[in-house]
């Protein structure tokens, strides 16, 4: 057999292929383990679109090809919502393009613009699809520090004015996975000018935009003026509706950037299933009466475990966007260590930070993707088996 090519041995280990083989041992060894690691929601998708699946799967008419950058019904469908929920404008001819998910989006868009040695700014901690796929199309990641001090959003003044140059894309993510951090309309007015002034193309992965808490709405970076010029931004269905097996989602913005992602898929996939485009636009007509429920689930499991951490001894504070707590580990440990650990004593599986990039050492990711009973239980065990941050910030600490 020929060997693969040799990108492949460029990358890391899927993530999750690593915790899911971590579980298989220990539920192998009879532990009752509870897994807050993928952030795949745990709740079912709502009614209405699974009724609108349901019918659309019996019309013959969907069962061929689907038109590989979306149907009608959904490019309207987005770009009403973009105007409702956003007040943007984008036309749903050159603007909007349907994904299987938008992970196939994000990979897609840097085969679509990154010639061998183009470098691509990608933040870490981060989404892994980012600086894989980079790699993958030959391409060099450049690290873009997200740090607690900056509130995990990036610093552009570290970013050499070489590198800002050679750039050719550019990935955030806000509200963030892993961090849960969010974004104001001032840094993203930044990030815009700064693409701008270099020329690179901008790509806002805005997959947890509906996902927030308190009152608290995120913006799409295309509200902001001008940003179209500079800025494709991916939407996925996936978290927004609980619809991660559907693999639907949506680019919109930058028409060029479009057009390039249109060529590479119109050679590599051959679209979305026309029922699931069906289903996905009649959650989009009805997204608030869709995620307000979901929304008040979510904040609920965030106060249950932020609160019971803090009891055990972390500081940590109650995220506004995002299932994700991105909680750090007791002074002096690694977070493999920790969470290691985790799984040792209390069968609670967590990813550690270094998953999501180098930047996101001393960090582990809580996915809140089970029932309030269940989070209590993982409270429980730490407190009973010593997994408290004093006690082993005491142990752990560097001398
Ligand atoms: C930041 C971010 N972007 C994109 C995705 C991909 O979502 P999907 O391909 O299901 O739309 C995920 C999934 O976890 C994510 O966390």
């Amino acid at each position: 057999m020929p060997q693969p090519a040799a990108n492949l041995a460029k990358l890391p280990p899927y993530l999750f292929a690593e915790i899911d083989r971590k579980i298989a041992e220990a539920k192998a060894r009879g532990v009752d383990i509870i897994s807050l690691g993928v952030g795949d929601p745990d709740l079912p998708t709502p009614d209405p679109i699974v009724k609108a699946m349901q019918e659309a799967v019996a019309v013959p008419a969907n069962h061929n090809y689907p038109p590989y950058h979306g149907t009608v019904e959904l490019r309207n469908a987005a770009t009403n919502w973009m105007k409702t929920r956003f007040g943007v404008t984008v036309d749903p001819e050159t603007e909007v393009m349907s994904l299987i998910g938008s992970k196939e989006g994000l990979a897609h868009l840097i085969l679509a613009y990154v010639n061998p040695g183009d470098v691509v700014l990608c933040p870490s901690p981060g989404y892994p699809v980012y600086n894989n796929y980079t790699l993958l199309c030959h391409g060099e990641p450049y690290v873009v520090p997200l740090l607690a001090q900056n509130k995990f959003l990036p610093d552009l003044s570290k970013i050499p004015a070489d590198i800002a140059k050679r750039a050719k894309l550019f990935f955030l993510n806000y509200p963030n996975n892993p961090t849960g951090a969010i974004i104001d309309e001032a840094k993203i007015k930044e990030i815009v000018a700064f693409c701008r002034e270099n020329d690179i193309l901008l790509c806002h992965d805005n997959a947890y935009s509906e996902m927030t808490f308190d009152g608290y709405r995120a913006p799409s970076f295309l509200s902001v003026e001008g940003a179209k010029d500079v800025c494709i931004e991916m939407f996925s269905l996936s978290k927004m509706y609980n619809m991660t097996g559907w693999r639907v989602g949506f680019a919109t913005g930058n028409p060029a950037a479009i057009k390039a992602l249109g060529t590479v898929k119109n050679n590599t996939d051959s679209g979305v299933f026309k029922a699931i485009q069906h289903a996905a636009a009649v959650g989009l007509d009805m997204s608030d009466e869709l995620t307000k429920d979901l929304n008040t689930i979510y904040s609920r499991r965030r106060d249950i475990f932020v609160e019971g951490l803090n009891r055990l001894g972390w500081d940590c504070p109650k995220n506004e966007a995002t299932f994700y707590l991105w909680v750090p580990v007791p002074t002096g440990m690694k977070s493999v260590e920790f969470v290691s650990m985790l799984l040792e004593k209390c069968g609670v599986v967590v990813p550690p930070g270094t998953g999501y990039g180098p930047e996101g050492e001393g960090f582990f990711r809580v996915a809140l993707t089970v029932p309030d009973d269940r989070l209590k239980e993982v409270l429980a065990r730490m407190e009973r088996e010593g997994v408290t941050f004093k006690q082993l910030a005491k142990q752990g600490a560097p001398a």
